[in-house]
Parts: C-alpha cells; sequence; structure tokens
C-alpha cells in the first residue's frame, strides 16, 4: 500500500527515549522486599511511592497527596469499583501523551468506546492473528541468529516483536519504523519529561491522522482501515478518540508484551528444571505464562484517584488523591500465593494476578499479549536445541520501578 504520511524524528534525533527510560520507570532489581515490608505493615500507606523507592516524583502529580496500596483485598476492590476510584488521574500523565484515550475515562464515556475497541482484540480476531502476523515476524527475526550458537535474547528479539506484530498490524511502511519506535518509547517518559514526551505526541498524532485519512480513502484489511471505518451509535469513531487509540496502542501493545516476554524467559532460563518440563509438555506454556505475569508483571503500578473522600483499611483518603495501587505486591501478597516470591509454574492457581489490571479496564490486549508470548516461547523452544544461559556472561537481571525489564538475556545453543 503506498502512503503519504511521513513520520518526523525529534527536533534533536540524537535524543535517545531508551535511556530515559531508566529515568521514567527506575532500575531497582528488586522493589519486592520493600514492598513486602510494607504489606506486613499495612495495605494502605500515606506516601509517595516513587519517591519512598528514590525516584524523582511524578512532575504531573506534584501537587497530589500520594498513597500506595499493597495488599490484596484492598488492590482488588479498587479495580472493582470504578464509580469510587476513576481513572480520570491518567488525564495528568498519560492524557498528554496519549491524548484522550480509553485508559483517562470513566464510565459511561469508557463504556462507549471500550467495546468499539475491544471488538478487534477478541479471542478469536488475535487467535488469527497468532498465524497472519506473530509468526511471520517471530520466525525473520529468530532467523538472523538461529545459526550462530549464542544471542541476546532481549537486543535481538523481545525488544523488537511486539513493535514488528503492531507495524504490521497498522501495515506501516518499513521506512518510517525506527522512528516510530522511538517516539512510541518517548510517550511514557512524559512523567519525568513533560518536553519529549509531548513531542513525541505531537508528532505521532500527526502521522496518525494523515494515516487515517489515507485508508478511509483507500481502505485496507489492516487496524487503522478497520478502526477508521468503525461506528459508535452509527456515527463513526471521533478522530481524537481513534488518534489516542492509536497512540497508546503502539506504547501499550509494544513496550508491555516485551518486558512481559522478557521476564518470561528470564523465569524459565533462571529455573532450568522448570524450562526442561515447558519443552517436553507444551500443554504447560499458558500456565508458565500466567506465573511469569504473576511473579514479576511488567506493570507494578496501577494509578487511580478517588472521587469521594473514603476509609480504605482504615485510612482516611481525600477525594483527588493520586493512588498508586501496587498490583506487583497484591501478586506476591501471601495471604493469596504460597511462598509467592518462588517462580514456579506448578503453584496452585486459585487466586487470580492482577498484571493486566483487573474491572472495567482490564487489559484490551491480554488475549493478543498471550498469543503472542505462547508464539515467542514456542519458537523459541522448537528452533534453539538445548537453550541455556551463556555460561560466560552475567545473567538476566529484571530491573524496574515502575515498568520491569531485564535488558538482557545472553544464551548459547546447540
Ligand atoms: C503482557 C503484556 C501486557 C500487559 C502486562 C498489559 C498491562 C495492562 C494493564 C495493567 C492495563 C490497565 C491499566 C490501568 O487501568 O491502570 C492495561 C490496559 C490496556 N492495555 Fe494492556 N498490557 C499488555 C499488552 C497489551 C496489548 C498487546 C495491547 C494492545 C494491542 C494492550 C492495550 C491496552 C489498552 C488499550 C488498555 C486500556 C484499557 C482501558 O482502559 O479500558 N495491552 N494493560
Amino acid at each position: 500500500m503506498s502512503t503519504i504520511a511521513r513520520i518526523q524524528d525529534f527536533d534533536d534525533p540524537a535524543y535517545d527515549p531508551f535511556v530515559s527510560d531508566d529515568d521514567a520507570f527506575g532500575t531497582c532489581d528488586d522493589p519486592y522486599p520493600q514492598l513486602a515490608r510494607w504489606r506486613e505493615q499495612a495495605d494502605v500507606h500515606a506516601f509517595d511511592y516513587r519517591v519512598a523507592m528514590g525516584l524523582y516524583p511524578d512532575v504531573t502529580m506534584r501537587d497530589l497527596p500520594s498513597f500506595l496500596v499493597t495488599g490484596y483485598d484492598a488492590v482488588e476492590k479498587i479495580f472493582l469499583d470504578p464509580q469510587t476510584y476513576s481513572n480520570k488521574v491518567y488525564a495528568r500523565n498519560l492524557g498528554i501523551s496519549f491524548g484522550h484515550s480509553v485508559s483517562t475515562m470513566d464510565a459511561p464515556e469508557h463504556t462507549r468506546f471500550r467495546k468499539i475497541f475491544q471488538k478487534a482484540f477478541l479471542p478469536n480476531t488475535v487467535a488469527k492473528w497468532g498465524d497472519t502476523l506473530v509468526d511471520p515476524v517471530v520466525e525473520s527475526l529468530m532467523d538472523r541468529f538461529t545459526s550462530r550458537g549464542k544471542a541476546d535474547l532481549v537486543q535481538e528479539f523481545t525488544h523488537h516483536y511486539p513493535f514488528h506484530i503492531i507495524y504490521r498490524q497498522l501495515a506501516l511502511p518499513p521506512e518510517d519504523v525506527k522512528v516510530f519506535h522511538k517516539l512510541a518509547i518517548a510517550q511514557t517518559v512524559v512523567s519525568y519529561d513533560v518536553a519529549h514526551g509531548t513531542e513525541a505526541s505531537r508528532k505521532l498524532g500527526v502521522y496518525f491522522k494523515a494515516l487515517l485519512d489515507e485508508r478511509r480513502a483507500n481502505p485496507g484489511d489492516d487496524l487503522v482501515s478497520l478502526l477508521a471505518q468503525a461506528e459508535v451509535d452509527g456515527d463513526v469513531l471521533p478522530e481524537e478518540i481513534l488518534v489516542s487509540f492509536l497512540r497508546q496502542l503502539v506504547n501499550a501493545g509494544g513496550d508491555t508484551t516485551y518486558r512481559a516476554t522478557s521476564i518470561l524467559l528470564t523465569g524459565l532460563l533462571t529455573n532450568p528444571d522448570q524450562l526442561a518440563a515447558v519443552r517436553e509438555d507444551r500443554s504447560l506454556v499458558p500456565q508458565a505464562i500466567e506465573e511469569a505475569l504473576r511473579w514479576d508483571g511488567p506493570v507494578l503500578i496501577a494509578t487511580r484517584t478517588p472521587t469521594v473522600d473514603v476509609e480504605l483499611a482504615g485510612v482516611r483518603i481525600p477525594a483527588g488523591a493520586c493512588l498508586s495501587v501496587a498490583s506487583g505486591s497484591a501478586n506476591r501478597d501471601p495471604s493469596r500465593f504460597v511462598d509467592p516470591d518462588r517462580f514456579d509454574i506448578f503453584r496452585e492457581r486459585k487466586h487470580r494476578h492482577f498484571s493486566f489490571a483487573f474491572g472495567p479496564h482490564v487489559c484490551i490486549g491480554q488475549h493478543l499479549a498471550r498469543v503472542e508470548m505462547t508464539r515467542a516461547l514456542n519458537a523459541i523452544l522448537d528452533r534453539l536445541p538445548n537453550l541455556r544461559l551463556d555460561p560466560d556472561m552475567p545473567p538476566p537481571r529484571v530491573q524496574g520501578t515502575m515498568m520491569r525489564v531485564p535488558k538482557h538475556i545472553h544464551v548459547v545453543f546447540d
């Protein structure tokens, strides 16, 4: 498909958003012991999680009283009571980068638009993408290193594959994708670097508007064409909502899946007996994925604000406060998960994890993320015999205070 839309790089093309990522999300090796200490004391705490962990405060939230929610019951209660715990607080940070996206909305507006977008990501649809989009991307990236006997699975594979899937979903011209990846990543640094976050958002917005015009005139079977024609209550979707969704998609879909897949591989490679079990019996793949998401889900914290003064777990919280809802802490709450710090794909799964959140804002892309991770893991097990950590290189180090990922996974194979 020919295109008239052109992507614009940062005014300073040397700016590297991948470095800013560390400042925005922190580099803590293991936030879980500290979270456990807080959780043992109380479910709710009157302080700012970022600051307490030694990070810059979120500049977009600085004027709000801050609270941290650590316990499973309190986290669940917040996700399931959207009338009291609103998503509108995201307008302050995600609103700058994504615009008026579904994450910044409450019902009834959220319900109205979410049902349109959700249709594009139903399990039946994404299952088809497994063959048409995911497998070709996974195969072509792996072709570059399978004959070498060693690889860095993050830098050569996981960091790229979900973004390449999105480029194909949106049918982006190949020459645009490098700048596109930079702009997508820079959107999330907004809580620490408003200037670059805003520049990325503006440039992606201009690009997506041009792309929408082009696909309206010349529809294909890509996601942009599909959404450009989608209707809400008989009208086409407002352009502002559509552009915001596309901006969010490149980030929510790319960055998170890259992180989750890297963590899944870390969990398995550092527990070779479990890796061997999955290699032997692929019916274990789904439970390995769910355990990786529970053990170290890449999105440690969600944000909400109470619409009225509330008392939660005995703590009074004023309306309008900023709540850091620690899904990552709830996922390791020993009241729900035995020996919670252990990566154990065989654990009894009686309680849900919150790595995709829960309630009306539960991740729209969760089915796609699972398909992507399944296809990626199976391909790695099929094509890299006797896969193991490279004994001559440092082992993977999952890092991050807000969002988690290892920067490298050095492996060898036969
Ligand atoms: C393993 C990968 C992923 C993880 C861990 C993840 C995590 C999350 C979480 C925690 C939320 C809720 C945020 C909140 O309300 O505070 C969310 C929402 C969302 N995710 Fe994902 N996500 C992943 C993959 C994807 C993919 C592949 C897509 C799209 C292709 C996607 C699109 C979205 C969208 C649009 C929302 C907003 C939903 C709403 O507010 O109604 N995500 N995700």
